[in-house]
């Protein structure tokens, strides 16, 4: 058995540019999206459609839906995804709320 972490190997993954909120990320190719924002400082993923209340990732293995994203129009979970080149992240439903003040 190897004692090493996983994780570690993340440490070595060649960075890939990903966009989120218009804001460009070099994340470790293949690692998991919702941790890898995580680690780069973005802790607000989605807000609520109700109360607008802000969420982030808490399960990190496909059960509370608090990770939701939109790449490339689809809704996902982001814990469920690995970070490649070129992802295109915004917060789901981000252009409806914005019509929707209008
Ligand atoms: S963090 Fe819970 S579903 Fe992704």
């Amino acid at each position: 058995m190897n004692p090493a972490s996983p994780f570690l190997e993340l440490q070595k993954a060649p960075r890939v540019q990903v966009s989120s909120g218009g804001v460009p990320f070099d994340l470790p190719e293949g690692a998991n999206l919702a941790a890898a924002l995580l680690a780069a400082g973005v802790d607000v993923f989605r807000h609520t459609p109700v109360s607008g209340a802000p969420r982030g990732p808490f399960c990190m293995m496909g059960a509370c839906f608090d990770c939701l994203v939109e790449i490339d129009g689809v809704v996902r979970q982001a814990c469920m995804i690995e970070v490649k080149q070129g992802l295109q992240i915004t917060k789901p439903h981000e252009t409806e709320a914005v019509d929707d003040q209008a």
